[in-house]
C-alpha cells in the first residue's frame, strides 16, 4: 500500500500524514476547506522543522517528505489511494458521512479504509460502507511522530486479509508497534486512560490539589512524562469529552462520565493547547 489517503488535517491526521510520508509514501491529505488546508500545512512543517531541530532529519529529507503530501479539498482526489486513514474529529455523525463519502469515490475493492477513532466502534463506521470486510481500526497516539503505538481494531466483519494488511503497514512500513483490540468503545488504551484523567479534573473539581500539585504528583511520582490535566490540554479537551461521552454510553458506568468542569471547559472553548489555554495557559501556541 503506497498510495495513501488522508481525511481530516487536525492534530492527528497532519501527525498521520507526515508518519507516511516520512515512510516515503505517495500521501493526499483532505481537508473540509482552504482554512483547514492550511492550518494542517502549518502542523506539518512545523513538526518536521522540530523533527529536524532534533536531529532526527535532514533539511534535504524533511523538503523530500513534504513534497510528497498533497493538499485537496475535493474527497474525490482520494479515488486511487490504497488506504485511506479517516482522522476527522471524534464525532461519529462526522466520521459516518466522511465514510460514507469516501465508500462512494473509491471504486477499488481490494482498497482499506481505516479510522483513526479513539473510541468509536469500527462496527458502526464499517456499516456506512459497502465494504465493511476492509474496514479497521488504526489509532495513532499524539504526538503520531513520536510515540510508537498503533491500536489495530477489527470489527466481527473484518476480513482477516484486512487484519494482515493493516498490521504490516503498521508495524512493517510505519515501523509502529501494534497492540491489538477488539472492538469496544475506548479500545484498550483509552478506556484506561480516561477514567484516569476525569479522575484527576474530579480532584481538581473539588478542590482536593491544585492543577500543578496533581501534575506533580504524576510526574515526580510516577514518572509519567506529563500529569494528568497538562495531558488533556495536549489532547484537546473537547476530544477528551467526546471519548468520554463514547465509553459511557457504551458501558453506562459512572468512571467514564464527563465531569461538570470538562464540559464547562468545553463550552466555554477553553480546550487546551490548540486554544491556547485549558487547565494551563499555551501563549505562543
Ligand atoms: N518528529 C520526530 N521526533 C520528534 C518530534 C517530531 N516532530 N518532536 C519531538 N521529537 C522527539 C524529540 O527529539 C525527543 O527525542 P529523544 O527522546 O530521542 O531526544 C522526543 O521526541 C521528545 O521530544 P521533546 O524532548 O521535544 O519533548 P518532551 O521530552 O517534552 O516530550 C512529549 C514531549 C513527547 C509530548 C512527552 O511529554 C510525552 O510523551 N507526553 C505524553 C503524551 C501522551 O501520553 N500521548 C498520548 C495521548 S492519548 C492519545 O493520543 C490518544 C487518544 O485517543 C486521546
Amino acid at each position: 500500500m503506497r498510495r495513501i489517503g488522508v481525511v481530516g488535517c487536525g492534530l492527528m491526521g497532519s501527525g498521520i500524514a507526515e508518519i507516511c510520508a516520512r515512510a516515503e509514501l505517495d500521501v493526499i491529505v483532505v481537508e473540509a476547506d482552504e482554512a483547514g488546508v492550511s492550518i494542517g500545512r502549518r502542523q506539518i512543517e512545523n513538526s518536521l522543522g522540530r523533527a529536524v531541530a532534533a536531529g532526527k532529519m535532514s533539511g534535504t529529507q524533511r523538503a523530500v517528505a513534504f513534497d510528497r503530501i498533497t493538499f485537496e479539498t475535493d474527497i474525490g482526489a482520494l479515488h486511487d489511494r490504497d488506504l485511506v486513514i479517516e482522522a476527522v474529529s471524534e464525532d461519529e455523525d462526522l466520521k459516518v458521512h466522511v465514510f460514507k463519502q469516501v465508500d462512494k469515490v473509491i471504486e477499488h475493492e481490494k482498497v482499506l479504509l481505516a479510522s483513526n477513532t479513539s473510541s468509536i466502534p469500527i462496527m458502526k463506521l464499517a456499516m456506512a460502507t459497502r465494504r465493511p470486510e476492509k474496514v479497521v481500526g488504526l489509532h495513532f497516539f499524539n504526538p503520531a511522530p513520536v510515540l510508537p503505538l498503533v491500536e489495530l481494531v477489527t470489527s466481527l466483519l473484518t476480513s482477516p486479509e484486512t487484519a494482515a494488511k493493516a498490521e504490516r503497514f503498521a508495524t512493517t512500513t510505519l515501523r509502529k508497534r501494534i497492540v491489538r483490540s477488539k472492538d469496544r468503545a475506548g479500545f484498550v488504551v483509552n478506556a484506561l486512560l480516561i477514567p484516569y484523567l476525569l479522575s484527576a479534573i474530579r480532584m481538581l473539581e473539588s478542590g482536593f490539589a491544585t492543577a500543578e500539585d496533581i501534575d506533580a504528583g504524576m510526574v515526580d511520582g510516577c514518572a509519567h512524562p506529563m500529569g494528568p490535566l497538562a495531558l488533556t490540554d495536549l489532547i484537546g479537551l473537547d476530544t477528551t469529552k467526546a471519548v468520554a461521552e463514547s465509553l459511557y454510553e457504551e458501558f453506562k458506568e459512572a468512571l467514564y462520565a464527563p465531569p461538570p468542569l470538562l464540559s464547562r471547559m468545553v463550552e466555554a472553548g477553553l480546550l487546551g493547547r490548540k486554544t491556547g489555554r485549558g487547565f494551563y495557559e499555551y501563549p505562543n501556541r
